[in-house]
C-alpha cells in the first residue's frame, strides 16, 4: 500500500468515422484528444476513515467500502472503483480518490469513459498494482454499460490506449463477458489538423443508440445498407490517412455526415455548424458521436486554415471550439 498521492488522467476522445455503424460491427476510427482531460487523485486517509469519492465538478462526493456504500448501485464513480477492487482482489484502502474534468459531459467527447479511465488508472497504481491498456479498457467497457446500454467499446479503448485506432466490434465476448474487438494501431501517414466544435446541445448517447436501433428494426434492409456504407467510408478512410493522403480524407468526412443524417442522428444546429466550417476553407466536416448536438470535427489542409474555420464555429454558436493535431504515437497496439 502506497502512502503517498497517486495522480493519473486519461484524455477525451473523438469518433473520425464510423460512429454508430461501429456498434453493428463496422469499422470506425478514434483518436485521443488531449487538450481535455479527466484526473484522478487518491489519497491516503487516516486508518480507519475508509474510501471516500470526491467529484467536486459534479458536486458529488460519497464515501464507500466493499460492504456498506452511500453511492447508488449503479454509480459510475463507485462501480469503477468496485470493478477494480475486485479484479485485485483487495479490500478498499483509507483514501480519499477525486475526481476533475476538463471534458464537457454528453458531448460526444468520451467524458465518462475517461473519467473511469483516470479513476481505475490511479486506484489500481495507489494499490500498487498498475494496469495495463487492455486490463484497464475491459474495465472501464463495464462501467461504459452503465452510460450507454450497448457500447461498441470504441471509447474506452481509444481512451486506454491513448492512440489513434482502427476499430471493429466483434461479436464473439471473452469468458469474462468482454466483448473482444479487432484493435489496430492506426499509421498517421500525415499530421491531421482538426478544429473540434461544440453545438452546446446534450448528445445523449443511451437514447441515441437506442433510437438507430429502433430505426434498424423498422427497416433492418435499409438502415444496414447505410450502416455498410458508413463501414465502407472508415475503410477508405483508414487507406487515406495511413498514406497521408489529407484530401481524400475532407470529402469522406462529407460523405459519412450525410449518411448519419439519413441515419436520423445528425439535427439542425450539428448541420449548420458542419457547413459554416465547410464554408470557412474546412475540406471535410461530421458530426462526431453520437449525434442530435455534442460536437462535430472540421479537417483543415494548414494550420493557419484553423483560424477562420474557429472563428465561423464560434459566430454559428459553437462553444468550446480546440484546435487538434492527430499523429502516430507510441507505443504499439496489442492485435
Ligand atoms: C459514441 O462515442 C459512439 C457510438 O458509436 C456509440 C458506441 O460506439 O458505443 C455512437
Amino acid at each position: 500500500m502506497r502512502s503517498e498521492q497517486v495522480r493519473a488522467s486519461a484524455p477525451g476522445k473523438i469518433i473520425l468515422f464510423g460512429e454508430h455503424a461501429v456498434v453493428y460491427g463496422r469499422p470506425a476510427i478514434a483518436a485521443p484528444v488531449t487538450q481535455v482531460q479527466a484526473t484522478a487523485t487518491v489519497q491516503p486517509a487516516p486508518p480507519g476513515a475508509g474510501f471516500t469519492i470526491a467529484a467536486p465538478d459534479i458536486g458529488q462526493v460519497f464515501s464507500f467500502a466493499t460492504k456498506t456504500s452511500t453511492a447508488a448501485p449503479d454509480d459510475p464513480l463507485a462501480v469503477a472503483v468496485q470493478l477494480v477492487l475486485a479484479d485485485l482482489s483487495v479490500e478498499a484502502p483509507d483514501a480519499t480518490l477525486t475526481i476533475r474534468s476538463t471534458i464537457p459531459i454528453a458531448s460526444g467527447l468520451g467524458s465518462g469513459a475517461a473519467v473511469a479511465t483516470a479513476l481505475v488508472r490511479a486506484l489500481a497504481a495507489y494499490l500498487g498494482r498498475p494496469l495495463a491498456p487492455d486490463q484497464i479498457s475491459a474495465l472501464v467497457y463495464q462501467v461504459e454499460k452503465l452510460h450507454h446500454g450497448t457500447p461498441s467499446g470504441i471509447d474506452n479503448t481509444v481512451i486506454a490506449y491513448e492512440q489513434p485506432i482502427y476499430f471493429v466490434r466483434k461479436p464473439a465476448k471473452d469468458p469474462a463477458g468482454f466483448p473482444v474487438g479487432l484493435i489496430e494501431r492506426l499509421i498517421v501517414g500525415a499530421p491531421l489538423i482538426l478544429v473540434i466544435g461544440d453545438t452546446g446541445l446534450p448528445s445523449p448517447t443511451k437514447q441515441i443508440v437506442a433510437q438507430v436501433r429502433r430505426t434498424r428494426e423498422r427497416d433492418p434492409a435499409r438502415c444496414d445498407a447505410r450502416l455498410d456504407q458508413i463501414g465502407d467510408v472508415a475503410v477508405s478512410a483508414r487507406h487515406a490517412i495511413e498514406a497521408g493522403d489529407v484530401d481524400t480524407l475532407g470529402p469522406l468526412m462529407d460523405e459519412n455526415h450525410a449518411l448519419l443524417i439519413e441515419l436520423g442522428v445528425s439535427s439542425p444546429k450539428l448541420n449548420a455548424v458542419v457547413e459554416a466550417a465547410r464554408i470557412a476553407g474546412a475540406i471535410g466536416a461530421k458530426l462526431s458521436g453520437a449525434g442530435h448536438g455534442g460536437n462535430m470535427i472540421a479537417l483543415v489542409q494548414r494550420q493557419k486554415d484553423a483560424a477562420d474555420v474557429i472563428e465561423a464555429l464560434k459566430e454559428t454558436g459553437a462553444k468550446n471550439v480546440i484546435c487538434t493535431t492527430i499523429q502516430s504515437t507510441l507505443p504499439q497496439v496489442q492485435k
